[in-house]
């Protein structure tokens, strides 16, 4: 398919909305990102739109509408609040959750009973939306994982060739999405930080609450999903000032420069001269946050063009748009964040790996991580251990495993299992499970952990579960041992990287 590439006057803003009634997507700019729209009434549209940005089925999609009275069909209920934050907010970035009206396929919504709106405050989005003649459903028009697209060029280096058209509107103004804010529930709730900042919100309706960042129980099903990121691999810095946060980043490059990694830096302008020859995108003064919203996406896609494998962020306050600001770097680094001045480079990260019994999987990534962070990596400190979810304490790691540690690795394969606890969990930096069963289950035992247990796979960029090879014959466990060995090793690259 070509991609037709549409300007902004009536003639093809009329053939851009003909192709949305057809069925086809069509991208087109908000004040916020571009969304790639597709008709919200027509499921087979709707379904076409996650095929095209490679989007997991389970992360609904927000309903763009032109004029408030387009949304007493899509809902079953108004609450008076919605009222009055519509009132204020509307046109603009705030996309409110509601309790979805049968009109709304349930395809936009991800099966749940609720259904995401908002009316973007972009005169060239309302005159579509209002010449289409029908409601339009749109995600950011990227293509899943990466970040959001600010011009109508970054819609067609991700999804050119995959959709009908884009209508070029030229940059948009926001430069992150809509906060989203769920008004089903009394106080309302914040699942997604975004354009309009949680005290503009008080403001208009008195209590607010925010979504605890749960990554297990989402209100917000996009919010478990890394998002936002350049290819690079990102580490955000937050600091008590500028130049706490520069002084930091400029003692990590010396070190990744050692280690000979290159690097780049996403900085705002009062600490972009700080980094010697380290290439740097400037996103903007860190007193004018808009500023740094609205280049934040083309700054990650203009590092990625450099071509480096590490990105240090500066991190920024989190007030004002600074909450949606740092909500996407924290998201953009995988849960890689770094306190300036609170860990040094000396002291060990600890990782903590789970699985159930701690006989079996968990042992073997302790021990091989162990063995890899010696060779491959000497300049990281690492203190690995590893526990079960119902070990039985003090058994020794499973006859097979031992024998391919000792015949294919040469490592000694003493281990007594452990179970896992919550002091366990709360004194490791980074815990790995080796399914999202364990990842849960982790949570559920100490919720704070969130932001920093995650799935093995998952985390080294790969998917699934590490298979239990439990019961299994000698080739079972060979299976797993390679897999867990590939994923160590990649794992190694990360925190090296991360430096
Ligand atoms: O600014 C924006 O919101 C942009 C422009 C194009 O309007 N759109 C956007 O869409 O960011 P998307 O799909 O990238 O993000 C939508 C977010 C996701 O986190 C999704 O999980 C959440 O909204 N969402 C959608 N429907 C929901 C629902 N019914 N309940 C809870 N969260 C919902
Ligand atoms: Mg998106």
């Amino acid at each position: 398919m070509t991609t037709e590439l549409l300007g902004t006057d009536l003639a093809c803003l009329r053939r851009a909305a003909g192709l949305l009634r057809g069925g086809q997507l069509v991208a087109f700019p908000t004040e916020t990102v571009y969304g790639l729209g597709a008709n919200a009434l027509d499921a087979a549209a709707v379904l076409r739109i996650f095929a095209a940005k490679g989007r997991p089925s389970d992360n609904p999609l927000i309903v763009h509408v032109s004029g408030i009275e387009a949304v007493h069909q899509l809902v079953a209920e108004f609450p008076d609040c919605a009222r009055r934050l519509v009132e204020h907010f509307w046109p603009g970035p705030l996309t409110l959750v509601l309790r979805r009206s049968p009109v709304v396929p349930a395809e936009v919504s991800s099966g749940l009973d609720t259904v995401a709106i908002r009316m973007p405050d972009h005169r060239v989005a309302r005159e579509l939306i209002s010449l289409a003649g029908v409601p339009v459903a749109a995600p950011s028009a990227n293509w899943s994982g990466r970040p959001s697209p600010t011009t109508a060029g970054h819609v067609l280096a991700d999804l050119g060739g995959r959709i009908a058209a884009v209508v070029d509107g030229g940059p948009t103004g926001i430069g992150v999405e809509s906060t989203v804010l769920d008004v089903t529930v009394a106080p309302p709730v914040i699942l997604r930080p975004g354009g309009i900042t949680e005290e503009e919100l008080r403001a208009v309706v008195g209590e607010i609450r925010v979504s605890s960042n749960d990554p297990e129980r989402p209100r917000s099903p996009g919010q478990k999903y890394q998002h936002y990121a350049p290819r690079a691999r990102v580490v955000v810095v937050e600091g008590k000032s500028a130049e706490e946060i520069s002084r930091e980043i400029a003692k990590r490059i010396q070190q990744c420069a050692a280690q000979g990694r290159s690097v780049g830096v996403i900085a705002t302008e009062e600490t972009a001269g700080s980094y010697g020859q380290v290439p740097v995108v400037v996103v903007g003064s860190r007193n004018r946050p808009q500023e740094v919203a609205a280049r934040l996406y083309a700054a990650m896609r203009e590092i990625d063009a450099l071509g480096v494998s590490v990105v240090f962020c500066e991190g920024l306050p989190r007030r004002g748009l600074g909450v949606a600001i740092m909500d996407r770097l924290e998201r953009a680094a995988g849960g890689q964040l770094v306190k300036a001045g609170e860990t040094t480079l000396e002291s060990p990260l600890r990782v903590l790996f789970v699985c159930t019994g701690n006989t079996c999987r968990s042992p073997v990534a302790e021990a091989l991580l162990r063995a890899a962070v010696g060779q491959a990596a000497p300049g990281v400190a690492v203190e690995v251990a590893s526990a079960g979810l119902s070990a039985w304490p003090g058994s020794p790691m499973s006859g097979h495993a031992q024998d391919i540690l000792e015949s294919d690795f040469g490592l000694s394969a003493e281990h007594s299992a452990r179970r896992l606890d919550a002091e366990m969990v709360r004194q490791a930096d980074l815990i790995l499970t080796m399914t999202e069963g364990h990842r849960r289950a982790v949570l559920e035992l100490e919720p704070s952990a969130a932001g920093r247990v995650f799935v093995l796979q998952e985390y080294v960029g790969e998917s699934g579960d590490i298979p239990d090879p439990y019961g299994g014959d000698h080739q079972e466990y060979r299976v797993m041992v390679s897999t867990v060995e590939k994923a160590v090793a990649a794992l190694v690259v990360k925190l090296r990287d991360g430096c």
